[in-house]
Formats: C-alpha cells, sequence, structure tokens
C-alpha cells in the first residue's frame, strides 16, 4: 500500500469516541434517535450565548478592509491585547499581548506548542485517565508520550511523576479540569508540581515545561476554581479554547497563553508564530478572532450542565454505580461493577445507551459518561442504566 503504515496502524487502533459515535448512527437508523442515549462524544449540546450572534451580525455589517485578509500568524494585535487584559485581571500576573498566540482550538494550540518545544525523542509526561489524542499530538511533533498514575480519587501522584522524570523529560502536561474524570486539580497539587519541576530543571540543567489544557476551566461547580497554572509555576503554558464554555467547538477558536516571566521569552514567542503557520494553520480563523474580545468573559449557563450532572448522578446512585461527584467539565467516570469494561459499554450498548470504556482514556475498569445532551437523554437512559447494573449485581 502506498499510504503511511504509521497511520494505518493508528486507523486500526481507531478511537473509540469515534467508534461508539458510529455505532450510534447505526443504532439510531435501526432504533429511531429517541429511543438511542447516546453519551459518546463531549460535543456540547448547549446552544453558544445570545450575544455571539448579536456579535457576529454587528461585525459582519462592519466591513473594515483587511478583515478577511493574512493577519500576524500569532492573530490580530487587537484580539490579543484582549485575552491579555482578561488573563491579567484573573491572574496576578501582568500579560501582554505578546504572551498570546492564537490557534485553531485547543487540538491546535497542542500541536504549535508541541512543534516549538520538542526535539526527537524527548518525553511529555502526561498523568492517566487522559485525553487519549495527546498521543497523536506528541507523536506528530516527534515526541514521546509517557504516561502516570493518578491517586484513586484522579487527584496528581507527585510522587509517580517524580519517577518518571528523566534527563529527556520536557514537559508534563496536565488537563484541568480532566477529560474523562471531571477531576479540578487544587492549587495544591499545582504547587507541588511545581516545586517539583523546578528541582529536576536545575538537577537537568534543562527547562522542564507544564502545559496546562484548560479547555473546560468554566465548567466547572460548587464554587469551585480552577487555580491558576502560572502561580505554580515560573515555566508554564496554558493552552485552552472557546469550544466547551462557549459551545463553540467547530469555530475552532483558542489560545497558547505563556507565562510572561517564562525564561527564553524572546525565543518561544517567536516559535509559536511560526510553528502555526508551519503547521498549516497560518493563523487561527479570523471573525472568530474578532468575535472573541467581547465574549471573554461569557460561557454558556453552567448551571443547565451541573443540573444534568445531578440528574445522572442522583440516578446512578440509586441503581448503585460507584463514583466520586466532579467539580467540573460535562462527564462522569463511574467505575464499571466488572473488571472488564469493554464488556460492560457493550452491555449498556445492549440498552443503546452509548458510553466510553475507561480503557480509552487509560483508566481501564471505568467507563465514561458525556452528558452534554438532553436532559430528556439521561432522564431516558436511567432505567437502562439500573438495568444493565442489575445483571452483574
Ligand atoms: C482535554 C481536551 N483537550 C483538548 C481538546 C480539543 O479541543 P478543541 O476542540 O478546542 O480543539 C478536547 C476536546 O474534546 C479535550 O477534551
Amino acid at each position: 500500500m502506498s499510504v503511511s503504515e504509521k497511520m494505518i496502524s493508528a486507523l486500526e487502533r481507531a478511537s473509540w469516541v469515534r467508534k461508539m459515535f458510529e455505532e450510534g448512527a447505526i443504532r439510531k437508523e435501526k432504533y429511531g434517535p429517541e429511543n438511542v442515549f447516546d453519551f459518546s462524544l463531549g460535543n456540547p449540546n448547549l446552544d453558544p450565548p445570545a450575544k455571539l450572534k448579536e456579535t457576529l451580525n454587528k461585525l459582519l455589517a462592519e466591513d473594515a478592509p483587511g478583515v478577511h485578509g493574512y493577519m500576524p500568524n500569532a492573530g490580530f494585535l487587537k484580539t490579543r491585547k484582549a485575552v491579555a487584559e482578561y488573563l491579567t485581571d484573573l491572574n496576578h500576573h501582568s500579560f501582554g499581548s505578546e504572551d498570546i498566540v492564537m490557534t485553531v482550538g485547543a487540538a491546535g494550540a497542542l500541536n504549535v506548542l508541541l512543534k516549538a518545544i520538542l526535539n526527537p525523542e524527548d518525553e511529555v509526561i502526561v498523568p492517566k485517565p487522559y485525553f487519549m489524542e495527546y498521543n497523536f499530538y506528541i507523536d506528530n511533533n516527534g515526541g514521546i508520550p509517557k504516561t502516570v498514575n493518578t491517586q484513586p480519587d484522579f487527584s496528581l501522584d507527585i510522587p509517580s511523576i517524580e519517577n518518571a522524570i528523566g534527563p529527556k523529560t520536557k514537559a508534563v502536561l496536565i488537563n484541568n479540569p480532566n477529560n474523562p474524570t471531571g477531576k479540578v486539580y487544587s492549587k495544591e497539587e499545582l504547587d507541588k508540581l511545581g516545586g517539583l519541576l523546578s528541582r529536576y530543571s536545575e538537577k537537568y540543567g534543562e527547562t522542564i515545561y507544564l502545559i496546562s489544557d484548560e479547555p473546560y476551566s468554566k465548567i466547572i461547580y460548587n464554587g469551585c476554581v480552577c487555580p491558576s497554572v502560572f502561580d505554580a509555576y515560573k515555566e508554564s503554558i496554558l493552552v485552552t479554547s472557546f469550544s466547551k464554555d462557549l459551545s463553540l467547538a467547530g469555530e475552532r477558536i483558542g489560545y497558547i497563553a505563556i507565562n510572561p516571566m517564562i525564561s527564553e521569552k524572546d525565543t518561544i514567542v517567536e516559535l509559536l508564530s511560526m510553528c502555526n503557520r508551519i503547521l498549516g494553520y497560518v493563523n487561527a480563523p479570523a471573525l472568530m478572532q474578532r468575535a472573541m474580545p467581547f465574549l471573554l468573559n461569557d460561557s454558556v449557563d453552567v448551571s443547565l450542565y451541573e443540573n444534568k450532572r445531578n440528574i445522572l448522578a442522583n440516578g446512578l446512585k440509586e441503581a448503585g454505580y460507584d463514583f466520586d461527584l466532579p467539580d467540573g467539565t460535562f462527564y462522569l467516570f463511574p467505575k464499571s461493577p466488572i473488571p472488564d469494561d469493554v464488556e460492560f459499554v457493550h452491555a449498556l450498548q445492549e440498552e443503546n445507551i452509548l458510553t466510553v470504556p475507561g480503557s480509552a482514556f487509560g483508566g481501564p475498569g471505568h467507563f465514561r459518561i458525556a452528558y452534554c445532551v438532553a436532559d430528556q437523554t439521561i432522564k431516558g437512559a436511567l432505567p437502562g442504566f439500573a438495568r444493565t447494573m442489575k445483571k452483574y449485581k
């Protein structure tokens, strides 16, 4: 075959989330969409805030010259300034427009960043369970993912991270709040991690970066806050997007923010811009960049997700499922009642309930429920969840 063998093999290990999505399409055709309870995909079901449409209408009417043309690869200066001001208000640090690069979602941000920092075979430590696309993003850019365990409650296991650090470690990549567990790492955990990375950067004479991927940072409950990675460590970089908190996943808009105090800042800034260009993104979508300054303090109504979480959690508890109620994201990650999470996910499928096995995230013995769906879907699925549990109890 004259195509990439590596990609063919990647295709064969095709993502579970996709598999479930395809299974869902088949079942919806067969049983009718109202009879299939699809919790497989983290595709937000809430509409973006009304302000988005108003903002876009205003911008479209403006017709300013050059707004559809090329721009600096890092993005419009006005947008980067607005993001910098927003982050300055949010953190104890003073950001400038030079600290921000607008990107094609968080996925684009991660690829740009990894391309900018990785040498061949550099290692990136990732606590598991984790968003499996990280494997591809790290590999795309010549690196090697090195996964480490978390604690039973999915908080960071600092000794495990320490054991994994070696001379080839270039970065630790965390996702806060976490997909698939919903865990929000605390300030104390981040501070410990920052202290650890300072010590080992000094030991090896090379910076180890702390990358925090935070597309869910506004989808957070019970007055919980997602602590700032910038407070924890000087060599820190935030990647994020508006895909989840503004329900704009299809519009592909996000950004990278580097710690204003980061070492070798001028070089990093230049590299990020260049990597945005040569990866073929060139720049983030122009219209979305013009809209974002008006929406930085907005989000979908997070209380609606909280309500969905509560309906689901109450129903599952009653049915005997075991899980910690997470403080963030729109995912629940219960224990499978049998060790084989794939078998359990297949059993749920028999009830037309589509979830994803924890193994697909490096978290076997669990399964992920993406509850960014209609309340009716959650309520409709609860009897099937209960019947499936009964089979195994
Ligand atoms: C943890 C995590 N990081 C990154 C992404 C990619 O986000 P985006 O759509 O902004 O590229 C996702 C999407 O589901 C995610 O869950």
